[in-house]
Parts: structure tokens; sequence; C-alpha cells
């Protein structure tokens, strides 16, 4: 990460907090109490964050009696037993969700162990106006008060299970008509203080410039649209099915991907894999050519991704990736304009406003990458009803 010249705060301790403040259950220390002060802390400073309105309504509610949290924690249990169900098929599965679904069963069972139980709550009733309200009021102040949990070596998750129990969570804590609970923490002090940044999507990937799907690989020094800043384009689509039915179509170059070519055929030297290579014959009006494609990844049921002419120096790099949804998957086809991609580099090159070529190039392979994905997704779960 590019840091200021002079930052205001020590950078290394803030992000570190930031990237290590997790949704802590099994290593939640129930022995430990909580002090009143340090939640008064905390929520003081979650209470620097933003409300709409500025109308300070956000209200806290601090269960500490055995009883009440054994209530509470029955409520959990009872509005949290899939998870325990989920966890129990997946256990020694290797499933991507195994480890997390384990993680909360295990607070399903503990719930009210916690030597304290954190409401944030705040005054009004959802109406789906839009206007500046309820979740959008508490949720950064949750957060803040997450983080100053950790700063000060406590832990909690953020849960959410009590919320469709809303009338008895308000009879047993004789909470008022007119008042939204948006969240319970169950705090503790962490066994060890030592967590690491989760695996997330880079910035690169799931950030757009001044159009959906227009990706950038490399900050750009001015902020504007250079071909050498790794300009690109992403095209999503959710399909019903597992992963493991999706590949099949995403792996099969004949296929009709289509980048606003016709492809007429495509063929394998030798076994697809990592490093293999493929040639994609296609037709544009009278025109026809063909073209060398390098496999730079592939791991089957999650990845398949090429680079035309020269994988070091690639006219363009493509990518399909396929995630795990649980239910079904979602399938991300993306692709990075190289610097050695004729059309593009030559017009942009003539151009006196080369952004505005590369742009509209951008736009053109949005829509039929979109097209791709949507005909991948018929292809799989069949046509929509
Ligand atoms: C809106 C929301 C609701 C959540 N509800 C629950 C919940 O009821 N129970 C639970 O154990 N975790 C809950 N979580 C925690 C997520 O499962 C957790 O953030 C996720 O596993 C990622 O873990 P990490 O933040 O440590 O990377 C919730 C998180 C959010 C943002």
């Amino acid at each position: 990460m590019n840091a200021p010249a002079d930052p205001p705060f020590d950078l290394e301790q803030t992000d570190r907090l930031l990237s290590t403040t997790r949704a802590v259950r099994r290593r939640l220390d129930f022995d430990r109490d909580v002090p009143d002060q340090v939640i008064f802390d905390c929520i003081d400073l979650a209470e620097q964050a933003p409300t709409g309105g500025n109308d300070a309504s956000r209200r806290w509610i601090v269960v500490r009696e055995e009883h009440t949290k054994q209530r509470l924690g029955e409520i959990y249990a009872r509005n949290g037993s899939f998870m325990t169900q989920v966890a129990d098929r997946l256990d020694g599965t290797g499933h991507a969700k195994e480890e997390v679904f384990e993680s909360s069963a295990y607070l399903v069972e503990n719930f009210a162990k916690a030597p304290v139980l954190v409401i944030a709550a705040i005054w009004g009733i959802h109406d789906n106006s839009g206007r500046p309200g309820l979740f959008d009021s508490v949720i950064q102040a949750g957060w803040s008060f997450n983080l100053a949990l950790r700063a000060r070596g406590l832990g909690s998750t953020w849960t959410t299970l009590l919320n469709s129990s809303v009338d008895e969570l308000a009879d047993i804590l004789a909470i008022p008509e007119g008042v939204t609970t948006i969240v319970t923490f169950p705090v503790a002090y962490t066994k060890g203080t030592d967590f690491n940044p989760a695996e997330r999507r880079p910035a690169e990937q799931i950030t757009y410039f001044d159009r959906w799907g227009f990706t950038r690989a490399q900050a750009s020094t001015d902020g504007g649209t250079h071909l050498t800043d790794g300009q690109g384009v992403v095209a999503e689509v959710d399909i019903d099915a597992p992963p493991a039915k999706v590949w099949p179509v995403v792996s099969d170059i004949t296929f009709p991907a289509t980048a606003g070519t016709e492809l007429v055929g495509a063929d394998w030297q030798g076994e697809p894999g990592l490093g293999a290579v493929f040639t994609g014959h296609n037709k544009l009006g009278d025109m026809e050519w063909s073209l060398d494609n390098h496999v730079t990844a592939w791991e089957e049921g999650r990845v398949f991704e090429w680079s035309t002419i020269d994988p070091e120096n690639p006219g363009g790099r493509w990518r399909f990736d396929i995630l795990d949804q649980g239910t079904g998957s979602r399938l991300r086809f993306s692709m990075e304009i190289g610097s050695t991609n004729n059309l593009t580099v030559d017009m942009a090159a003539k151009s006196d406003t080369p952004a505005k070529v590369i742009n509209s190039r951008r736009k053109m392979l949005r829509a039929n990458m979109q097209r791709t994905v949507e005909a991948i997704k018929a292809a799989v779960d069949g046509p929509a009803d």
C-alpha cells in the first residue's frame, strides 16, 4: 500500500486494527469479566460515528444478568439451529465454508456464556422509504464498537439471529414500541490477540471507475484512463447451479464466448491445463483470423484465465472466476486490455481522445461479455421460466 509521506496516524497500527478485527467466536474468553468502564469507553467511541440528520437516536443495551443472558441464548440457539445442522453436514468435507459454520455453531451453543451481550438499537421503525435511518445509522457505530473492543484486547461477532424474534426480545428486555434492534455483540476478552487479515477480493477487482464494470489493474497516477494502467472490464451473473456444473461450460473453448467477433472454432494444442495453448478462429465480416491463447491460470471448478498472443506481454488477458456461493455460483468474466492489443492500442494512439477510444471499446466488450455469461447461465440453468 502507498502511504502518504507524513500520515497523521501510525498507519501500521491503524491498518493492522482495521485488517485484523475478525468475527471472534471460539477464542472468546468466557472466564474473564469485562468491566463496565470498558463497555462505556467503547460505546463513547462508537457514538462518534455519524447518524442521519445527526439525531443521536442510537441506544445500547448491555445484558449482564445470568438468567437474561440464558433466555437470549435460548432464542439464539433456536434461531441458529440451522448453523449446527450445516456445520455437521460440512464437517470434514474441506468445504470453503466448513470453518465458518463450525465456528458459528460453537457460538450457537455458547452464546450466553459471553460475560456481556451488547445490543445496538435505534429509535425508529424501518419504512423502506430510502431516507437515512435505521440500519444505516447503526452499522458504522457497530463496527467502531468492534474496532474499539479489538484495540483493548476484546472481541466479538456481529450477530443478527436474535432479530427474527423481536417480540420475544422486546418482552425480555422491555424494549418499547418504535425501537429497532439491529445487532447483538457477545463481548469478551479474546484468548490471545494475534488475529490475521482475512482473504478478501483485492480492490482492483471490485472497484469500478466512472462506469459499472470498468476496472483498472494499477492505480493511475493522475486518475485518468491510460492503457498502461491495465484498463479492464467485468461482467458477472449468478447461476443457480454449483461450480462443478458451471465449470464444464466455462472451460469449453468452443462455447461461443464472444468479444464481438464470431467464434468459428477453437482447438487445444495438447492437454487442457496451465501453460497449454488453444487456438481460436475468429470472424468479423469478411475478415477471418486465428489467435493463440496461452492458459495463464487453471484451477478446475474455479479459474480459467488465458492471455492472447504473448503471455508476458498480452494483447488481452481474459479470465473466468467461479465463486461458490453456497446455494449457487457467481460467475465473473473479466478482461484486461494489454499493451499489445492491436485494435485498441492503434486506435487510441491515433486519437486526440484516447480515453474515449478505450472506454467505447470497453462498453462494447462489456456488452458482449455480459451476453456471454448470460449464455453460460442459460446453458447451465436451462431457460428462464
Ligand atoms: C449483517 C451481518 C450479520 C451477521 N450475523 C451473524 C450471526 O447471526 N451469527 C454469527 O455467528 N455471525 C454473524 N455474522 C458474522 C459473519 O459470519 C462474519 O463476518 C464472517 O464469517 C466473516 O468473518 P470475518 O469478519 O472474521 O472475516 C454476521 C455478519 C454480518 C455483517
